[in-house]
């Protein structure tokens, strides 16, 4: 069974209570479980970590070298700043699926720049919880 860790970074602990017009009325525990239901479907072995700190992201992408066969992340803010999570994706060199819940593209001018799309495989934007379910898609038919 191929191992999938799925990393969400800081505030989205918060969804639900968060800007609910964006990002939607459904709470973290709803996203955990749709993913661990999509996980299932796929025959996937799915790993769940959330962190709102960027070292904790980076020493989580490092443990999964020789662990995981992938990794499907949500790098929320740090998305727009974080070289150290592009060099630490880039040194584990593990099949990347970056995700969204919102069209990132169609926001702020500072949200358009994605450090991590400079290495992950595949793009999912602006499609909710669904983005986690194509990405996971994405990463089981990869040989
Ligand atoms: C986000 C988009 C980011 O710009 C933002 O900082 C987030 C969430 C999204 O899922 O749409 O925290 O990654």
């Amino acid at each position: 069974m191929k191992k999938i860790l799925v990393i969400n970074g800081p505030n989205l602990n918060l969804l639900g209570l968060r800007e609910p017009a964006l990002y939607g009325a459904q709470n973290f525990t709803a996203l955990e479980a749709f993913v661990l239901s999509c996980a299932a479907e796929l025959s996937l072995d799915v790993e769940l970590f959330q962190s709102n700190h960027e070292g904790a992201i980076v020493d989580k992408i490092q443990a999964a070298y020789g662990v995981f066969d992938g990794i499907l992340i949500n790098p929320a803010a740090y998305t727009h700043t974080s070289v150290a999570i592009l060099d630490a994706l880039k040194a584990v060199a593990l099949p990347t699926v970056e995700v969204h819940l919102t069209d990132i593209s169609a926001r702020e001018e500072f949200r358009r720049f994605s450090f991590v799309s400079l290495y992950a495989q595949k793009r999912i934007c602006g499609k909710g919880f669904c983005g986690y379910k194509e990405g996971l898609e994405y990463l089981a038919q990869l040989p």
